[in-house]
């Protein structure tokens, strides 16, 4: 039998996917002032010191998998520096990280802005088909690390994702931009961890079930880029560190939400359109569902989340609490109509139920009681929107992720 006829079987296997409200099974979800032995968490330091980190640890080892501890040997080199770059209202740079001496490296492309006072905020994330993607430039490199197809990255694709960067309003509004290509950290395939960073530290091993697949991986690079941002003096001299958002879409909307929750210097996070194992609530089963997720992406979370399979009230969380994670800091979820695969009403009843532990923090949470109509964001400390159109990131979003930043890290 060919591996793609098992593939074939094991999701028909699965139930319909289910896009119909009155069918959303009833749950009850994990209270996330609830601690394990039953105590309730009722200050900041009991958050802080007990609940946060125990909720840490079960989201590590039973669905993203745990970040190992070690840090890897860095060394950054900067590639090109274009000081006219975007006509002139950025400097384009293009350094490179070299992990472990030279064995892996990710390079990481920074738009700073020229004409707005320095050190400016910045938002980070990674990009689906290389840095090259990201804006016509020709200046831009292209990735040496392999595309999803397993073929190298192509001129062809120059420009080709500049419409979900808007590395010009960016910068106009006095952001730096940073990106770097997702496939540089893990390659985004199956292929039992024979490549990107997994090797550095499981050498000819695996990840055990409770490691990190290949989301925590990705989330470890946002990291790791953030160091540079924080210590190549060229950069840090431009970028404040203190004032850095992560933000990504879809599987890279679960990265930045999964590292916004386990590296507190983040000072805000985005997830857009992120749905089942980012934003939106497991439990609810619409669109997306865990058994569906793990059967056709295998290698995104830890062995462990398979035991959720067609069993998400197992759980011991819920998404809600991936969010909760990440407060007091600012955290922003968007939403598009038609992108159901994604579960919207799931998206937003996270952002909300995350709510009681910002409280708890002393912020306001989410201001929405219900879930606002198209294009009305919440703008509260946890921010929220649903926009016209598809799967994506649009200007739309770029002008509400900006204006959810201009209110918080101003
Ligand atoms: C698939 C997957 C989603 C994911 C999306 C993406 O649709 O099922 O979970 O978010 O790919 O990353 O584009």
């Amino acid at each position: 039998m060919s591996v793609l006829f098992i593939a074939a079987l094991a999701a028909s296997a699965l139930p319909e996917t289910n896009y119909d409200e009155s069918k959303v099974p009833e749950y009850a979800l994990p209270d996330a002032l609830l601690t394990l032995d039953g105590s309730r968490v009722e200050t900041a330091e009991a958050w802080r010191t007990k609940r946060r980190p125990e909720l840490l640890r079960l989201f590590a080892e039973q669905m993203y998998g745990k970040t190992p501890s070690a840090s890897l040997p860095v060394e950054y080199e900067t590639l090109s520096v274009d000081e006219n770059a975007l006509d002139g209202a950025a400097t384009r740079k293009q350094i490179r990280i070299h992990f472990s001496g030279g064995a892996l490296h990710m390079d990481v492309l920074l738009f700073l802005p020229n004409g707005a006072p320095s050190p400016a905020p910045a938002f980070i994330g990674l990009n689906f088909g290389g840095n090259h993607t990201v804006h016509s430039d020709p200046g831009i490199r292209l990735p040496e690390s392999p595309m999803r197809t397993g073929e190298p990255a192509s001129e062809e694709e120059r420009g080709k994702s500049a419409g979900r960067w808007q590395a010009e309003t960016v910068v106009s509004r006095g952001y730096a931009l940073a990106t770097a290509y997702y496939g540089d950290i893990d390659p985004d395939m199956d292929d039992g961890f024979r490549n990107g960073v997994h090797p550095l530290f499981h050498g000819e091993g695996v990840p055990a079930a409770d490691e990190w697949g290949s989301i925590g991986a990705w989330a470890w690079g946002l990291s790791r880029a953030l160091d540079m941002l924080l210590s190549e003096n060229s950069v840090a001299a431009r970028v404040d560190g203190s004032r850095v958002a992560v933000l990504g879409h879809s599987r890279l909307g679960k990265t930045a939400l999964w590292a916004g929750a386990q590296d507190e210097r983040f000072a805000l996070t985005i997830s857009n359109n992120s749905g089942c194992g980012g934003a939106a609530l497991s439990r609810r089963r619409f669109g997306e569902t865990v058994a569906r997720i793990n059967t056709a992406f295998p290698h995104w979370f830890c062995g462990n989340f398979k035991r959720y399979n067609e069993n998400e009230n197992a759980l011991p969380f819920d998404q809600h609490q991936l969010i909760a994670l990440i407060a007091p800091r600012p955290a922003y979820v968007a939403s598009a109509e038609e992108d159901r695969w994604a579960d919207p009403r799931g998206e937003f009843l996270s952002a909300k139920h995350a709510d009681s532990v910002y409280r708890l923090l002393g912020t306001d949470g989410m201001s929405a009681e219900e879930m606002p109509p198209l294009e009305s964001p919440a703008m509260s400390r946890i921010g929220y929107h649903i926009r016209r159109g598809g799967h994506d990131v649009k200007a739309y979003d770029w002008a509400r992720f900006l204006d959810f930043a201009d209110k918080h890290l101003r």
